[in-house]
């Protein structure tokens, strides 16, 4: 062993070894695995994993230290890069540096709170049409309505697209495209062939290519549009980056993808959560009717969007049930984390499950209690479900937004009630997490809206 390998071991924390164990572990049981590494190890441990060395860190304070670093000192963390044939490589996601930077730069004015204004009255539409087919004694899988609204919304605000034919044809083909997203080929580079146009890796370019086409033609309307629309597909068409020129048709196709898979399934699940949880906590519950009923009896969708109390329980929702449960930064040329000189290559991983737990900033932090988001702002590295520093989450608003105006929307109208006994389990979903089962709530009544409950 030669002595910058040596040193490089020396600097990195405590942990346990055996990589594929460890992963597996881990993917099984995040919460036990990480209670189980720190009474072992500490509050930051390294752990191996399939894709490298992995630090772990489960303080706010260490969590404030990661997410002050910036480009210079971060690539992208890890895995997402896996995603790169679906995304393109101009995707926010995959992108570091400068590159990041100049991209970031181009999409964030399309996400400022005020524009956010906009797409309410398309969120209260897509829960309204879907909570009509709800009817009272059946059972519905919570995880799946939020996600058919979701993907509504998103559509319409991402393309502006309103026609029901249209919006069918996008639904099947995101839908397509994302669940043919096989991990073999792409943990398994050989896979990645079309043999004859047989296996996961031939349907899966099926899919992407069909689905390319269609976002070509909505590009192509848009740029021949007299007057740009409220969506945000008509201002990436009408922007320029730093040096002044349009962008391309790849790269708007880019920024199209990232944020309708983005930002759909993981909103959805957040939703899910938050539904179970109101129903869970009937006090909870008429607090919230109430603050709505003081909208009058048809409430004005941007104003739910930001009434405090739908907005507190959304986040304590993401506190409890984080969708994401790290963030990932990739050490570019060593850095100092605590008493620790992280070696390149290492990817730091900041556990928002862990610090969303933290005893001090959040009492009973097994409880689920909105009043906290009342009584309190967090900083990102406090409430970090979005991440934070300068890959904080582009959809956050958004997100809060549509979660406060989807519940504001159907809990006047629905009296839902969880069909399990026993509290529900946090289980993955894919590289997320989510309740098990998919939260299952049966459709008790139908209510008369918000002044007549
Ligand atoms: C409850 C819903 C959501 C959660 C929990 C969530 C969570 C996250 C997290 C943890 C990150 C990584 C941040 C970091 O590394 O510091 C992220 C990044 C990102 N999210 Fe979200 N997100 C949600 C909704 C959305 C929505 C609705 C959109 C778009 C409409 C969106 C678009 C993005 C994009 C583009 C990035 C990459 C930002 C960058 O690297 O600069 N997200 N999100």
């Amino acid at each position: 062993m030669d002595s910058a390998s040596r040193m490089n071991r020396m600097d990195l924390p405590p942990g346990p070894r055996y990589a594929p164990l460890q992963s597996f572990l881990y993917m099984l049981n995040p919460y036990g695995y990480m209670a189980r590494m720190r009474a072992r190890f500490g509050d930051t441990f390294s752990m191996p994993s399939m894709n490298g060395m992995l630090v772990l860190v489960n303080t706010p304070d260490a969590a404030r230290e990661i997410l002050s670093g910036g480009t210079k000192d971060f690539d992208i963390g890890f895995g997402v890069d896996l995603l790169s044939h679906l995304l393109g490589s101009n995707s926010l996601l995959l992108l570091a540096g400068d590159a990041h930077r100049r991209e970031r730069k181009v999409l964030s004015p399309v996400f400022h709170g005020n524009r956010m204004k906009a797409y309410a009255p398309a969120m209260h539409q897509a829960a309204m049409d879907r909570g009509a087919q709800w009817l009272p004694g059946e059972t519905i899988v919570m995880q799946n309505e939020m996600q058919s609204i979701s993907l509504d919304v998103i559509i319409r605000a991402v393309l502006g697209v309103t026609e029901p034919e249209r919006l069918s044809v996008f639904r099947e083909a995101i839908r397509h495209a994302v669940s043919e997203v096989s991990p073999w080929p792409l943990f398994i580079s050989p896979l990645r062939h079309e043999f004859f146009g047989v296996g996961p890796w031939a349907r899966f370019m099926r899919h992407k290519r069909a689905f390319d086409l269609l976002l070509a033609e909505e590009i192509t309307s848009a740029r021949s549009r007299p007057e740009p629309g409220e969506d945000i597909l008509s201002r990436l068409v009408d922007c320029t980056d730093e040096e002044g020129q349009s962008l391309s048709d790849s790269a708007i196709r880019d920024h199209l993808v990232t944020l309708l898979i983005a930002g759909h399934e993981t909103t959805a699940t957040a939703l899910a959560w938050a539904f179970y949880e109101v129903t869970q906590h009937p006090e909870i519950e008429r607090w919230l009717l109430d603050e709505i009923a003081t909208l009058g009896s048809e409430p004005d969708p941007v104003q739910l969007s930001d009434l405090p109390a739908l907005q507190a329980v959304s986040r304590e929702t993401l506190r409890l049930h984080p969708i994401v449960p790290e963030f990932f930064r990739t050490v570019k040329n060593g850095y100092r984390l605590q008493n620790w000189n992280i070696p390149p290559g290492v990817v730091l991983a900041g556990s928002i499950l862990s610090i969303q737990q933290d005893r001090e900033l959040y009492p009973h932090p097994e409880r689920f209690d909105p009043q906290r988001f009342l009584q309190q702002d967090f900083a990102p590295h406090e409430f970090a479900a979005f991440g934070g520093g300068h890959r904080y989450c582009l959809g956050a608003a958004f997100a809060l937004s549509e979660m406060s105006v989807v519940l504001g929307t159907l809990l006047p109208r629905y009296a839902l009630q969880s069909t399990k006994k026993r509290p529900l389990k946090t289980v993955r979903r894919h590289i997320t997490l989510g309740p098990e089962g998919g939260a299952p709530l049966r459709v008790i009544a139908q209510r008369f809206g918000p002044a007549r409950h």
